[in-house]
């Protein structure tokens, strides 16, 4: 008899840690410190004509979380735009400084590097290329060549 009780109980507590696991991994991704928790596109995004980005500048996607500069005409380098501190997204771009508008880092949008914290760590390169006429930035599509 109590050894059916205390099964209950325990039954009860685990349906009570999932559901409070449910609620940590849900918060993790808005606020988990130090880590960006999707900090590049996991499949290809179409970005824009590359033309857009001025040559010796960048250009912030925010929707798409990437930015893209132009070191050189028709050379472009793209990184994640969600901050190594907290995972906001950058929201401009100020003398070739990405900046989070979360807790104020700034980031080189030639290398990635962070100049200003409370973010250290760069922000990862994300894969760009040029693809009918429009920037693509992440992995490239798995589709098998013909
Ligand atoms: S999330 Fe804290 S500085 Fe960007």
């Amino acid at each position: 008899m109590s050894g059916q009780s205390s099964r209950r109980t325990v039954l009860k507590g685990a349906a009570l840690a999932g559901a409070a696991g449910l609620g940590v991994a849900a918060c993790s991704t808005e606020s988990n410190l130090g880590h960006a928790q999707v900090p590049t596109p996991t499949a290809p995004v179409t970005l824009g004509a590359p033309d857009e980005i001025p040559v010796g500048g960048a250009k912030l996607y925010r929707e798409q979380r990437v930015l893209v500069s132009c070191p050189a005409k028709g050379q472009y380098k793209a990184f994640s735009a969600q901050c190594t501190h907290a995972g906001c997204v950058l929201d401009k771009i100020e003398n070739n400084e990405g900046n989070c508008p979360c807790h104020g880092s700034r980031f080189d949008v030639t290398t990635g590097k962070a100049l200003k914290g409370p973010a250290t760590v760069p922000l990862p390169e994300v894969a760009v290329r040029v693809e009918n006429g429009k920037l693509v930035a992440g992995p490239e599509a798995t589709t098998p060549k013909a």
